[in-house]
């Protein structure tokens, strides 16, 4: 008998309506025939409950606040407004209220057509636009419009985020200006579907449960500043906001990575790579459809209106560029500070429409593991502090000894100097231990980039300047 009810219940839960003594669920709709349909079908054409309660004339999606149970999939879909209603303003709220209604919200844009998108810096959606809000977090001015194609997921940080679509003006679309259009005849303004999960699941965000990843602390008052302190001892991740999933935005958020623990003669050198390409995804505005763009760039390949990645040798921008980085697919071999100090400084344009090149790619933003590498402070290392790459090795102090090249990135046209000082009567014996010439693969053609070691016979500071 049990084993009837509960299977005549579940072929209700499947067909998303449900009738029951039982009041309805926070997931749920009360038709006024006593049924529970879940949100999703309240106003969306079709006839849910038996009294039609869930169509009322005049009805909207919009405006509407959104639970769910964990593992089902929702769909909505947001008309078009009419050309009589326009301001138009519609909202949506999804909340995860814990348990088995989630933790967090995912959305996934399956359909998006909001007027044109012209800039990515300024005024770059006359004709309305989407924005997204997360629950006790400062409202991201950020803004979406034109056509997605493509696929398009969000992962709120918070429990709760508020979708927000604002309409000025209907314009035809372009197809040549938004390829992957929908036809303009096509009266879904917003299509997407929705579901909620619980944090122990999202592991490519949080880790696994035996190692949990430390995405660092928030920076009161800004909206995605983080400091991270002594990662030698956590699984520290530099993260984009909202990974693996699009990011807001109108972005600037500074990562700080420092090393306060040090051992005694030792100094501190933070590093961040990231070896799985697909980790690595940053927006370019350069045609992301031609997989020959479709690559790490390191330097001067980024477009600064769009959005890059800037790391800086020190805790401020007034320190020296490591690197710029932008689009992806591709490992990152490293990106060494040459002190304890890192800053990582994530820029997102304020326009842009939501497109992604790759429906098989999995995840958008970034994740960067961050090592800590603690070098001798006696040795050649590393580059000190406000001094040049100049070491001098005397025989008068050591009669043999250990030289090697700085083991953090250097900057473009950096020489080095290693003046090995022997007495008149002696000769320098010069052994290779270890001598590797590293070919980045994110690096410009090698012609830009090209190391060069050059020994010379004799004192070069006092005689001829050497000749490469
Ligand atoms: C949603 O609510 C706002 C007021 O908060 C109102 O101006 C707007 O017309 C409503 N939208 C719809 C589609 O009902
Ligand atoms: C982007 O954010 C900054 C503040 O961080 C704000 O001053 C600026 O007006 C925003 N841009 C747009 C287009 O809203
Ligand atoms: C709407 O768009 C049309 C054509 O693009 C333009 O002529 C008109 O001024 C726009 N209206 C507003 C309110 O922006
Ligand atoms: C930045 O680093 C310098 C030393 O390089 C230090 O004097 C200063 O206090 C640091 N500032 C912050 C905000 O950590
Ligand atoms: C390197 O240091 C020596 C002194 O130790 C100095 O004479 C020389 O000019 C320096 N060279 C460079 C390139 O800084
Ligand atoms: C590299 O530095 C040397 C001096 O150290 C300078 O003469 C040369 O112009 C620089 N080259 C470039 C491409 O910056």
């Amino acid at each position: 008998m049990w084993a009837c009810v509960w299977a005549a219940a579940v072929v209700w839960a499947a067909a998303g309506v449900r009738t029951g003594e039982a009041a309805c669920t926070m997931a749920e709709f009360p038709c006024r025939s006593k049924q529970c349909i879940s949100l999703d079908r309240y106003c969306d054409g079709r006839r849910d409950c038996d009294d039609n309660s869930d169509e009322p004339s005049g009805c909207s999606p919009c405006n509407r606040t959104y639970y769910g149970r964990v593992g089902a999939t929702y769909r909505l879909h947001i008309p078009r407004p009419r050309r009589g209603t326009l301001p138009h303003f519609c909202q949506l709220t999804f909340i995860a209220s814990g348990d088995t209604y989630g933790d967090l919200v995912q959305l996934s844009i399956e359909k998006f057509t909001l007027g044109r998108f012209v800039s990515h810096t300024a005024a770059g959606c006359p004709d309305g636009y989407m924005q997204i809000e997360e629950l006790s977090r400062p409202l991201n001015s950020g803004y979406w419009c034109g056509t997605a194609w493509g696929h398009n997921v969000f992962y709120s940080e918070t429990s709760a985020i508020t979708v927000m679509l604002r309409v000025f003006n209907l314009t035809e679309d372009n197809a040549n200006a938004n390829p992957g259009a929908f036809s303009p005849q096509d009266d879904v303004m917003l299509g997407l579907s929705y579901r909620f999960l619980r944090k122990e699941r999202a592991v490519l965000r949080y880790g696994a449960p035996y190692s949990p990843t430390y995405r660092g602390e928030d920076v009161p008052n800004t909206f995605c500043d983080k400091e991270f302190e002594n990662c030698d001892k956590k699984n520290c991740k530099v993260q984009s906001p909202n990974f693996p999933g699009m990011y807001p935005r109108n972005l600037t958020c500074h990562f700080h990575v420092r090393q306060t623990r040090v051992p005694d003669g030792k100094v501190a050198l933070i590093r961040v790579r990231q070896r799985n390409p697909h980790l690595i995804y940053i927006k370019d505005r350069n045609a992301p459809h031609l997989s020959r763009e479709r690559k790490l760039q390191v330097g001067t390949g980024c477009h600064v209106l769009h959005d890059y990645l800037v790391a800086y040798d020190g805790n401020n921008t007034r320190e020296a560029v490591l690197a710029t980085l932008c689009k992806g697919g591709a490992p990152l071999s490293g990106i060494t500070s040459s002190g304890p100090d890192l800053l990582l400084v994530f820029h997102a344009s304020p326009f842009d429409f939501p497109f992604q090149d790759s429906p098989r790619r999995r995840t958008f933003g970034f994740e960067l593991d961050v090592e800590v590498e603690f070098v001798d402070r006696e040795s050649t290392a590393y580059i000190r502090e406000g001094a040049a790459c100049n070491y001098t090795v005397s025989s008068r102090g050591q009669r043999s000894g250990y030289v090697q090249s700085p083991v953090h990135s250097l900057l473009p046209n950096t020489t080095c100097w290693w003046r090995l000082l022997a007495g008149s009567t002696e000769v320098v014996w010069l052994y290779f231990l270890h001598y590797r010439h590293v070919h980045h693969p994110e690096m410009p053609e090698p012609a830009h980039c090209s190391n060069t070691l050059t020994i010379t016979d004799g004192d070069a500071l006092s005689e001829q300047p050497p000749v490469p």
